[in-house]
C-alpha cells in the first residue's frame, strides 16, 4: 500500500514540469488533506504495536517525498532561470536613442544661487502671494493712499470685488516682508524672491519680472550689519574676493535712512565685468526698517531693528551673466534657453539637482 502510494507520488513528482503542478503534488500528498498525512493521522487508531511498525515507515516515507519535491524544485527553478536568462538577452551593441536634455533657465539657476548664498549666511525663505491687497503692497509699507510714492509703482489693478476691495498684482516682493513680519517673531532672516509686476515693457523691463526681497529683524540691529550682509552675498554672487560698494542716500518709505546701492564693474573688451575697475553700477535699494512698517506689523519698535533690502533678480542674472536684452527672458524661445540655459548636470543646483 506504502509502496505503491511511493511510486505513484514519485512519478507525479517526476513528471511536474512546473513549479504550480510540483505544489499541487505537494498538497495532494502532505497538505492538510494529503494521502500520507491521511495516513499519518491513521496511526492514532492502531495498536501499539502496529503503531510502532507503521510509524517510522511513514516519516520515512514523508521524508523521501519531501526530498524528491525539493530536489525536482531546484531542477525546475533552475530551468526557468535559464529561459528567462535566454529571453531577456540584451543586445549591447544596438545604439541608444538619443535623449533630449533640457536647460535650466537663467532665472531659475540665479534664485538657485542666491537661495544657496543665503541659506549659508542663515536666512530662510519666505513667500507670499502674486495678487496682494492694498494694505500688504502699499499701506503697511507705509505708502498711504494718495502718497505720491504710489505712483512710482505703474500697478496692475484687479477688478474690484463685491465689497468694492481692489487688488492689485503686487508690484515689489516688500509685502512678503510684512507677511512674514505678522506671522513669525523676531529675530527673523528671510529673503523672498518671487514674481512681482508692473504695467512697463522695453528692452530692460517687462511687464512681469523678479525681485528678490531681504529682511533681517534683531535686537541691536544697525547699517554696518546691513552692508556686511549685502558685501557678503554680492562677492559670493559675482565671484569675486570682495566687491566694492557705494551707498547712495536715497528714499524709499519702507526704510529710514534708505540707500540704493552700487558696485564697481569695468567694460573689457564690450564685456561688463563685475567687481572689477572703477565705474559704478546700481544693483538694489535697501535701508533700516521704518519704524512705522515694524507698528503695522505689530513688532515693537523700541525692542526691534532691522534692515531690508530689494534687488532685481533678473538684472542680477543678465549681469553675472552678460545678457543685455530682458524681453527674450520670457518669451520661451527654446534656442535662447539652448544657448542661454544652464546645463542641468553640469553644476548640482536646487533646480537640477545632483542626479536626475
Ligand atoms: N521695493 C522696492 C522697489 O520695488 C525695492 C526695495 C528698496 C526693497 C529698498 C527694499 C528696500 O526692501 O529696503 O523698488
Amino acid at each position: 500500500m506504502t509502496d505503491h502510494l511511493e511510486t505513484t507520488l514519485l512519478a507525479e513528482i517526476n513528471a511536474a514540469d512546473s513549479l504550480d503542478a510540483l505544489d499541487a503534488v505537494r498538497v495532494k500528498a502532505l497538505g492538510k488533506k494529503g494521502l500520507v498525512t491521511g495516513q499519518m493521522k491513521g496511526l492514532g487508531s492502531m495498536s501499539p504495536e502496529e503503531r510502532r511498525e507503521a510509524g517510522p515507515a511513514l516519516n520515512q516515507l514523508k521524508n523521501r517525498i519531501n526530498d524528491a519535491i525539493a530536489a525536482k524544485k531546484a531542477v525546475l527553478e533552475t530551468a526557468a532561470l535559464d529561459a528567462r536568462l535566454a529571453e531577456e538577452r540584451l543586445d549591447m551593441t544596438l545604439p541608444v536613442s538619443p535623449r533630449s536634455q533640457g536647460r535650466i533657465h537663467p532665472i531659475s539657476q540665479v534664485l538657485d544661487e542666491l537661495s544657496e548664498i543665503f541659506a549659508d549666511l542663515g536666512f530662510a525663505v519666505a513667500e507670499g502671494p502674486h495678487i496682494e491687497d492694498d494694505f500688504h503692497n502699499f499701506t503697511a509699507l507705509n505708502i498711504p493712499e494718495h502718497h505720491p510714492a504710489r505712483q512710482m509703482h505703474d500697478t496692475f489693478y484687479m477688478r474690484p470685488d463685491e465689497t468694492g476691495e481692489r487688488k492689485v498684482l503686487r508690484t515689489h516682493t516688500s509685502p512678503v516682508q510684512i507677511r512674514t513680519m505678522q506671522t513669525q517673531t523676531p529675530p527673523i532672516r528671510i529673503i523672498a524672491p518671487g514674481r512681482t509686476f508692473r504695467s512697463d515693457s522695453d528692452a530692460t523691463h517687462t511687464p512681469m519680472f523678479h525681485q528678490i526681497e531681504g529682511l533681517v529683524i534683531d535686537k541691536d540691529i544697525h547699517m554696518g550689519h546691513l552692508k556686511g550682509c549685502l558685501e557678503a552675498w554680492l562677492s559670493a554672487f559675482f565671484e569675486v574676493e570682495k566687491v566694492k560698494m557705494r551707498f547712495r542716500p536715497s528714499y524709499f518709505p519702507f526704510t529710514e535712512p534708505s540707500a540704493e546701492v552700487d558696485i564697481n564693474c569695468t567694460l573689457r573688451d564690450g564685456t561688463l565685468i563685475v567687481g572689477e575697475g572703477d565705474d559704478w553700477l546700481e544693483v538694489m535699494g535697501c535701508g533700516m526698517v521704518n519704524p512705522h512698517v515694524l507698528t503695522a506689523c505689530e513688532v515693537d519698535p523700541n525692542i526691534y531693528q532691522g534692515f531690508a533690502f530689494g534687488a532685481g533678480l533678473d538684472r542680477l542674472a543678465m549681469l553675472k551673466y552678460g545678457m543685455t536684452d530682458l524681453r527674450p527672458f520670457f518669451e520661451s524661445d527654446l534656442r535662447w534657453l539652448q544657448h542661454y540655459g544652464f546645463q542641468p548636470l553640469s553644476v548640482p543646483t536646487l533646480a537640477g539637482g545632483l542626479s536626475s
